[in-house]
């Protein structure tokens, strides 16, 4: 451990008391005895020089924590998908269409999950998978927009996710999503709030270590929507990095922000690799 690290360690010690050591565990992790999940494997190269390996939040947590996510009659997080088959189904809006009317089984999604947030041509800009669907809801169904992380976005996502895990995360960060990455990277490693803290100093210097209770993780966004225990519902990732800024004491930016839509690229770029495990169970 470099100097550097230690004094960030003290840093974040001498602010969230009780910091200790406890490496990630080495279990694996196969759903209903059927998905093989990579939850561990080398950092993509755009990380090589922060990080070895790259793991999944699943092997910070409890024994039983992580069990509840390999079956899923004991994940709470799929009550939610069921929801999402449901609105799937359903017509809405003006134009008496469902998702299924023009996209057939929410399985011909599979593959879709892990190449998100992904530049679209036509609109010229880079789209979370919530923009995407909400995209369709107004311009193909002449239906409302669902909210960040609210109303039909949470629901729709896991079902995306669950069609789709055990594939690798793959998001695209050259060419035209470049610059949007390049903003998401820079907001990751700028120091924020009462604390000064960046991302990087918990996810990137410290993870592994306790931080009060907790276990700190990577931060990865492989395993979203995630179903906490701690509020008992799924949690979307822009949800979640809310509270990690607030966390900081800084003023955060909204969900559905252009710095959070550019935050998700790059963090998701940092899992590259790992499999899509949505919906997840943490703590
Ligand atoms: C009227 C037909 C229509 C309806 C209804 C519709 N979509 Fe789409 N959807 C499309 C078309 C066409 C595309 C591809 C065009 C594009 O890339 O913009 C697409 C693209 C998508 C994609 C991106 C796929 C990819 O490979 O990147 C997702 C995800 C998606 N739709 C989800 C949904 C969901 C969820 C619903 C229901 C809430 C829905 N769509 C309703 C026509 C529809
Ligand atoms: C003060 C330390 C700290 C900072 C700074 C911080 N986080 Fe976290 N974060 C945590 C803790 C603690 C958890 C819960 C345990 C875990 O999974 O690491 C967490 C969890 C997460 C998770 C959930 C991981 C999973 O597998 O469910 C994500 C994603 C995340 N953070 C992203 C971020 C991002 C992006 C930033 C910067 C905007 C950030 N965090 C800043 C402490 C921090």
């Amino acid at each position: 451990m470099n100097f550097k690290t230690l004094s960030l360690i003290s840093a974040v010690a001498l602010a969230l008391p009780t910091l200790g050591m406890a490496d990630p565990d080495d279990d694996t992790l196969v759903i209903n005895e059927e998905i093989e999940m990579v939850t561990k494997t080398a950092a993509p190269a755009h990380l090589a020089d922060a990080v070895d390996e790259v793991m999944s939040g699943w092997h910070f947590r409890s024994d039983e924590t992580q069990a509840m996510q390999a079956d899923d009659f004991d994940n709470p997080g799929m009550m939610f998908v069921e929801q999402g088959v449901e609105i799937w189904n359903a017509v809405d809006g003006s134009e008496g269409k469902s998702c299924a009317s023009c996209h057939g089984s929410p399985e011909a999604m599979a593959g879709v999950r892990p190449v998100y947030p992904k530049w679209n041509e036509a609109a010229g800009e880079v789209r979370t998978l919530q923009m995407q669907v909400n995209d369709c809801r107004e311009n193909r169904m002449g239906a409302k927009p669902w909210k960040t992380d609210k109303g039909g976005s949470i629901p729709m996502e896991a079902l995306l996710a669950s069609v789709s895990r055990g594939l690798p995360v793959n998001v695209a960060i050259d060419g035209p999503a470049q610059a949007t990455w390049e903003m998401g990277k820079e907001l990751y490693y700028t120091r924020t709030g009462q604390l000064e803290l960046s991302c990087a100093n918990c996810h990137e210097d410290n993870y592994g270590n306790m931080i009060r209770a907790d276990h700190l993780s990577q931060g990865q966004i492989n395993g979203f929507p995630t179903y906490r225990l701690k509020n008992a519902k799924l949690n979307g990732v822009h949800s979640r990095f809310k509270g990690c800024v607030r966390d900081t004491r800084a003023e955060t930016f909204s969900p559905g922000s252009p710095e959070f839509v550019a935050l998700e690229l790059y963090v998701a770029s940092r899992g590259n690799g790992l499999s899509v495990e949505g919906p997840s169970v943490r703590n």
